[in-house]
């Protein structure tokens, strides 16, 4: 579900044309449906409710203050994996008792702010990190709150740069390992164990994956209780996917009846981390179509927005679909390479797509590009990144500026030798 439809041939955004957004703020931009965004939420929200739980949204698709201020109001915590993100979530308001730290390579500084503001756990990746938090918890006189994300070594059938939880992956302990951890965990007198931690990719678009993993957590805190290690939390980390193209991934209630009954017989609280299911097609990209170009093989279509503002395409070959914002009056179509002005021969937003006519000043839509868009822009090319704007209803704000050129050269000096 989103709010991108046409009405009378023009794209709008709930109540709001496309076309009158780049009129006001230019392109490129990244737009973003509220409504859709706490739609998303309140599904996640609506479908656990059989069950106690916390759905933290995973900052990483989509960091924008006014989003994440959004979801907090309706009730969000956040899934965090760096200092900046927890500076971000605290920001908007995120209450640091709903917010969990994830991510491999924590440092000390990172690991001491989460600290300080007393967030509810940190996911903990690797003995060495269990025993830093621990020094760094003495050192503070707190003691922290922490789950260990295990690795199940599940296959979660999607593109092996996001898939996380096989055992060649960085992420997690492996599960057979992870009972010894929580063992030496026990015994640390500055940390609280009150979880367990997975996430085993993302973009997933069945529910097996999910189930499987979820048995063999519930098997495993049930080994841990016979330990006596009592267990508060089963984090079952992201991963749920969206339409991109012509997937068709369970609905987060799907996903809540296959794996309630194994919970609820776990006792434990559920915490969800999902990104892309909230943000990703509450987000477009929009561009506009600069020039045409044809070679022997390949026709082109070259726009404003390059892999810089949208890395996806090029990082995995991810497919977005392309709208465009006025609806073409001729039915004719032509397949074509549509690519951005970054001198790179990755730079493609889509490869050999069958488009309808488009005339150079043309604004086009890139579908789902609300997760893992903006997030990952850079400034490539030293091209400013795009500005981004929210729409409610019939209103719509610009919730980030487009980036200046002085923004660019933003902390750079130079040295006495050079000056003069
Ligand atoms: N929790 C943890 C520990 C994660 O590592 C991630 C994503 C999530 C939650 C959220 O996953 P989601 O619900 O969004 O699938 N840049 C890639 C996606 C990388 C995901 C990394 N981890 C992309 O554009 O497809």
């Amino acid at each position: 579900m989103h709010d991108f439809s046409y009405k009378n041939g023009e794209l709008y955004c709930e109540g709001v044309a496309v076309n009158a957004v780049a009129n006001r703020v230019g392109t490129p931009f990244y737009l973003y449906s509220s409504n859709t965004l706490t739609s998303h939420y309140r599904a996640f929200q609506s479908a656990f409710e059989g069950v106690p739980h916390l759905i933290c949204f995973a900052l990483k698709a989509n960091p924008n203050g006014a989003l994440l201020r959004l979801l907090g109001k309706e009730g969000a915590g956040a899934d965090i994996v760096s200092g900046g993100e927890l500076f971000r979530a605290l920001r908007a308001g995120i209450d640091p008792k709903k917010i969990v730290y994830a991510g491999v390579g924590k440092r000390r500084d990172e690991i001491e702010y989460a600290l300080k503001v007393g967030i509810l756990m940190c996911n903990v990746e690797s003995g060495e990190e269990l025993l830093a938090i621990d020094r760094s918890a003495s050192e503070m006189r707190v003691r922290a709150g922490i789950a260990l994300r295990v690795n199940p070594d599940i296959d979660a059938g999607t593109h092996a740069y996001i898939s996380t939880g096989l055992k060649k992956n960085k992420f997690g302990i492996p599960i057979e390992q992870a009972l010894e951890y929580y063992q030496t965990a026990r015994k640390l007198h500055n940390v609280e164990v009150i979880g367990v931690h997975q996430h085993i990719g993302s973009q997933i678009t069945e529910v097996k994956p999910f189930v499987d993993a979820i048995e063999r957590l519930v098997q495993f805190v049930g080994e841990l209780k016979a330990e006596g290690i009592d267990i508060k939390f089963i984090n079952m980390g992201g991963g749920l996917g969206i339409t991109y193209k012509d997937e068709t991934p369970p609905h987060p209630r799907e996903l809540s009846q296959a794996i309630q009954p194994l919970l609820k017989q776990s006792g434990c609280t559920l915490v969800l981390e999902p990104g892309r299911a909230i943000a990703g097609n509450a987000g477009i990209l929009v561009t506009r179509a600069l020039y045409h170009k044809d070679s022997e093989v390949k026709k082109f279509l070259i726009v404003d927005a390059g892999m810089n503002d949208l890395m996806r395409p090029s990082l995995y070959e991810a497919y977005h679909d392309i709208k465009p914002v006025v609806e073409p009056a001729s039915a004719d179509h032509t397949v074509v390479d549509v690519v951005g002005p970054i001198c790179e021969s990755g730079d493609f937003l889509a490869k050999d797509r069958e488009m309808p006519e488009v005339k150079p000043g043309d604004l086009l839509a890139v579908m789902g590009a609300g997760a893992y868009g903006f997030s990952m822009a850079s400034n490539y090319n030293s091209r400013p990144r795009v500005a981004e704007v929210v729409v409610k209803g019939n209103e719509f704000f610009t919730v980030r500026e487009r980036e200046t050129y002085d923004d660019l050269i933003k902390g750079e000096k130079l040295p006495r030798w050079l000056v003069g």
